[in-house]
């Protein structure tokens, strides 16, 4: 029975391009390893990895000195390792009450690792940028589905590029692997997955955001009548709280039961997590475990010593250091991003 808990499956949504999530079980870990990382892809995968010699990253646009380097350019550049939790936008999606477009994903949409790589403000600063330079642009060399060819670019403001940005070529302590963007990728810490590029071959400075499908049309929160790029595009990954154990519908013995989690926020510290186990109507504080870094989640239990046998829906809430708590309920948008209900998730087990 531990084995079947501890399966390694991925929840696969779609197989090309593959789109998967990580088992719940293995949220439970403060490190998600990199072989059940879940995998978020626009475009199909390459069948294998690029030659490093083949391989360069441009700086180009709003700078004064244009770069072009190789990889072991970027070995040259002073190392970072940093702990950062990854979340698609679209994580949670499908437990919106409201149905909304995309892939379903549950909870498995986030993950954290240990990244190593280099500040892009030392690259930056190598390329010398000019006053115009107020945004900037990554571009992946994955090559577009689909008749449109539409590449996959994404842009962050200046601000966020030279205060907390890194090029990442190591995960876990290994090389990044492929499917997460072998050689090097964006972390634009504690922002969404969308806004952290793989397979990096091109930097732009720009005196605007980038324009183009993947800024404007998706990765932006808008109602069904607004036009898309209205909407606000997304950054922060916004304060939430998962339950990791028990599983959903699980029959547990009554007794001592561990409920386990994770808490997070890009970039936020994450202060205090409360347990209900009546569905809302009391709170009781549960404790972090491990680590506590910057822009990694913090892991989570409440000890429950179940009274009675019965039907019980499980919740928890988390609150940042600044007193923001996660909402109640989710926001709804057309795209179903951004999803931090706490009834949302909710978790009911069976007690026997
Ligand atoms: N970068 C490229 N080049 N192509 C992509 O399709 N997907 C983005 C981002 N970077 C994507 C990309 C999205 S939407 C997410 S959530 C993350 O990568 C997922 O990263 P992962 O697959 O390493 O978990």
């Amino acid at each position: 029975m531990a084995e079947e808990k501890m399966s390694r499956e991925m929840r696969v949504m779609t197989e090309n391009p593959l789109n998967a999530e990580t088992p719940i079980t293995y949220l439970r870990s403060w490190i998600t390893a990199n072989s059940v990382f879940f995998d978020r892809n626009q475009n199909a995968l390459m069948k294998a990895p690029i030659e490093l010699s083949d391989w360069h990253l441009t700086i180009s646009g709003e700078v004064e000195k244009e770069l072009q380097l190789g990889f072991d350019d970027i070995l040259r550049f002073p190392k970072t390792t940093i702990a950062n939790t990854l979340e698609c936008s679209g994580n949670g999606r499908s437990l919106l009450q409201e149905k909304a477009k995309g892939n379903p994903w549950t909870i498995g949409g986030v993950g954290n690792a240990v990244w190593g790589g280099i500040w892009l403000k030392d690259v930056l600063q190598e390329a010398r940028l000019n006053a115009s330079a107020k945004h900037v642009s990554f571009e992946g060399f994955d090559k577009p589905m689909g008749s449109a060819g539409i590449k996959f670019v994404r842009s962050i403001p200046i601000e966020k590029a030279l205060s907390s940005t890194i090029l990442a070529y190591e995960m876990n302590g290994e090389p990044l692997p492929l499917k997460h963007g072998y050689p090097l990728r964006a972390l634009a810490l504690g922002w969404t997955g969308a806004n952290c590029v793989k397979w990096l071959t091109r930097i732009a400075l720009l005196e605007k955001p980038f324009e183009g499908f993947f800024m404007d049309n998706v990765y932006r929160i808008f109602q069904k009548d607004q036009d898309p790029k209205a909407g606000e595009v997304v950054t922060k990954i916004p304060l939430k709280s998962i339950i990791t154990q028990p599983l959903p519908g699980e029959r547990l013995p009554l007794g001592t039961i561990i409920i386990l989690g994770a808490a997070y926020g890009g970039g936020m510290t994450v202060e205090r997590i409360e347990v209900s186990m009546d569905g809302g109507k009391t709170w009781h504080q549960g404790s972090f475990i491990g680590p506590n870094e910057p822009y990694a989640w913090r892991q989570w239990q409440f000890v429950w010593e179940a009274q009675g046998s019965g039907t019980y829906t499980i919740m928890a809430r988390v609150t940042d250091r600044e007193g923001h708590q996660q909402p109640e309920a989710a926001s709804w948008n057309v795209l179903g991003y951004g999803n931090n209900g706490v009834r949302e998730h909710a978790v009911t087990v069976e007690i026997i």
